[in-house]
């Protein structure tokens, strides 16, 4: 598969917006699935800046921590701050996953389906939070995470100790439904496992490397 390679982060983050861009005024009523993480954040500031029409869009966030969504470093929390609090979207229309899991699932089937996914990758080669041997046919569900997802997102955290141990996340299959699929990653420390997740072997054991059997992925890349 081809990772498209840009110059910076700036244009990562443009990039990617041009394209939710173009999905909104195509189609008022789009439904988008987002991710969290540092590797968004860039995208949503310019997003923000570019006053789009969100009152007929429908979002489903592709994973949370199972935590208070009123604590600060929960994925609730960081899409108010980044993106729900300065767009025109309604509040009805944000969803993140809850339980029971079947009822979100009817959510997004309920909508017609995810037109277009924006996903960043872990270290391991985790979308959302769908860790190495997540079957390819998951739905949502609750997960446990990995010792070392929980180290990487200590770093939003005061202690390793405060990092919840436990998610709810879209499953592979899910994702795998949406329409269109675009791949975000920032930094050389995700180049390997992009590399393995896009040209190496389709194996449950890189969750992202499902996404070669998808006909409408875009992976884009900058260090
Ligand atoms: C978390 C999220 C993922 C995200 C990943 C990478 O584990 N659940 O959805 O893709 O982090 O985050 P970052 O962009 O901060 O490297």
């Amino acid at each position: 598969m081809e990772i498209k390679v840009l110059k910076s982060y700036k244009e990562l983050s443009s990039i990617v917006a041009d394209i939710i861009e173009k999905q909104l005024k195509e189609h008022l009523l789009s439904k988008l699935a987002l991710p969290t993480g540092n590797t968004p954040l860039g995208m949503y500031e310019e997003l923000v800046s570019r006053k789009l029409d969100w009152k007929s869009v429908i979002t489903f966030n592709l994973d949370v921590y199972l935590m208070n969504p009123d604590h600060p470093q929960s994925y609730q929390s960081y899409m108010r701050k980044n993106l729900f609090n300065k767009v025109n979207i309604y509040p009805d229309h944000s969803h993140f996953p809850f339980r029971p899991t079947e009822a979100f699932e009817d959510k997004i089937e309920g909508s017609m389906g995810i037109d277009l996914c924006i996903l960043g990758i872990g270290n391991n080669g985790h979308i959302a939070f769908n860790e190495p041997g997540s079957s390819f046919k998951s739905r949502t569900r609750v997960v446990d995470l990995f010792e070392q997802t929980i180290k990487d997102n200590s770093r939003f955290f005061d202690s390793i100790d405060d990092v919840p141990k436990q998610a709810i996340t879209m499953g592979l299959g899910t994702i795998m439904e949406s329409k269109k699929i675009v791949l975000m990653a920032n930094g050389d420390h995700k180049l390997n496992i992009l590399n393995v997740a896009m040209n190496g072997e389709v194996t449950e054991d890189v969750p992202a490397s499902i996404l070669q059997n998808h006909d409408n992925v875009e992976v884009y890349y900058c260090d």
